[in-house]
């Protein structure tokens, strides 16, 4: 390489954010931008005075402790202190227990699940995913060059099942050096892009395939907390149809969490809850072992949050906000989105995927939309690796608020019309 080439890559933008330089970039006034899944400013501002405070009173107490252990290398799964706020949280959030022996702490789900697959799953092995998936997993799974990355058909109740078990049988093989020789990544609970919820029967019949197969399921669970349709009776994780009172219980399910979406995702800080025989592999892994706790100071942060109940107040402010932008966002869908076209109204979570007729083409659209309507999504292609998807979109709630949405969600509706004429 050129000394003038070896320049050119080392030249570096000044960037704010993961979003900055890109077409992602939320932050840029002339367009509204639907494209990304991460919280506002509005609904960030106010973790300058809970991150102070906790710091605070965190900073007090290894005063007080004097061994100063928050600066030392955690322990590998993290404190229990930590643990059991989390467990204490999730349970409640969830009506179904969370144990805090059964948690490790990571630094996001995108860490857990690199960790997941690293950890478990045969180099030589499969990866299942859905035909439209959270497209940066696929990036994560095309870091092991080696593993086969299948697309399995998704149906509004989750995943055509007989499809899937064709596939296991198939494919199946006994993997020599780890734990699973395949793993199917799921988002069980309001579905990155698509927004469904698996229903009980799928999630059932996952769980029985997953031992039948002996796979792991390995499930991203950042959005469960955000159930907007009854918060008293939140949709089971799938974690929790891996019952261990069943005799052919072994433990073949793994719930990945993430507190970027209902705190922060700067803080970078997540949880996996594993069955017993996984979780030993996790923390007595090179990568978790050699560091200890992955976000030890970060985690001792939070758990003040919690200790001060200001980690639950912000998330039931994100939750509020983020329920007012879905359903305002949906009733302006229901009221113009026109004819020929069709969504899926979510229960919970971020995202809504809309759906053009099947001819068309959402990159379009998208033309259309960024050319005379400033507006942004993501075309439905990003999230398949197939490049299918094409008539799709997916649009997210999250990040502007709900009267600019509404205004937005409009525009876009006239956008689509315009376009099929
Ligand atoms: C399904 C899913 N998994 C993982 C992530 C990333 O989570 P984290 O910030 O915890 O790494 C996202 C964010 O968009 C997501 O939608």
């Amino acid at each position: 390489m050129s000394s003038e080439e070896n320049y050119k890559i080392r030249q570096e933008k000044s960037l704010n954010h993961l979003f900055d330089g890109s077409l992602l970039n939320v932050y840029e006034k002339n367009i509204v931008n639907l494209g990304v899944g991460a919280p506002g400013p509005d609904l960030l501002e106010n973790c300058t005075s809970i991150f102070e405070n906790a710091t605070s009173h965190r900073m007090a107490k290894e005063n007080e402790n004097g061994n100063f252990f928050l600066f030392q290398y955690g322990p590998n799964d993290g404190t229990f202190g930590v643990r059991n706020e989390i467990a204490k949280y999730l349970s409640d959030q969830y009506k179904s227990p969370v144990f805090h022996e059964d948690i490790v702490i990571t630094t996001g789900a995108t860490h857990g699940l690199h960790l997941i697959i690293s950890t478990f799953i045969d180099f030589e092995g499969y990866i299942f995913i859905d035909e439209a998936v959270y497209f940066i997993a696929i990036n994560v799974f095309r870091q092991f060059p080696t593993l086969k990355i299948i697309p399995l058909r998704l149906t509004n109740e989750g995943i055509d099942l007989d499809h899937f078990e064709e596939l296991l049988k198939s494919n199946k093989f006994h993997s020599k050096g780890k734990l699973f020789w395949g793993m199917y990544y799921a988002i069980p609970t309001y579905h990155n892009p698509t927004g469904i919820t698996f229903s009980d029967k799928v999630c059932k019949s996952l769980v029985s395939l997953a031992r039948k197969y002996d796979i792991l399921i390995a499930c991203d669970d950042v959005y469960n907390i955000l159930n907007y349709k009854d918060p008293l009776n939140p949709a089971k994780r799938l974690y929790s149809f891996d019952t261990v009172e069943d005799p052919d219980y072994k433990g073949h399910v793994i719930s990945n969490g993430s507190f970027s979406k209902i705190i922060s995702p700067g803080i970078r800080m997540g949880w996996i809850e594993a069955p017993p025989r996984c979780k030993k592999p996790l923390v007595d892994s090179g990568l978790i072992s050699s560091g200890g706790c992955t976000n030890n100071y970060t985690a001792g942060l939070l758990e003040s949050l919690f200790t001060l109940g200001s980690a639950q107040t912000h998330i039931k402010t994100l939750y509020n906000a983020y329920c007012d932008r879905m359903k305002a966002t949906c009733e302006v869908l229901k009221e113009n989105m026109p004819e020929g076209c069709s969504f899926h109204e979510p229960e919970g979570g971020y995202f809504i995927w809309i759906k053009l007729p099947e001819d068309k083409d959402s990159n379009d659209l998208l033309k259309l939309a960024m050319d005379k309507y400033k507006i942004f999504f993501l075309p439905g292609n990003r999230f398949s690796i197939e490049n299918k998807m094409q008539n799709c979109f997916r649009i997210s709630i999250a990040f502007h608020p709900s009267d600019l949405l509404k205004q937005t969600a409009l525009k876009l509706c006239q956008a689509i019309q315009e376009f099929l004429n």
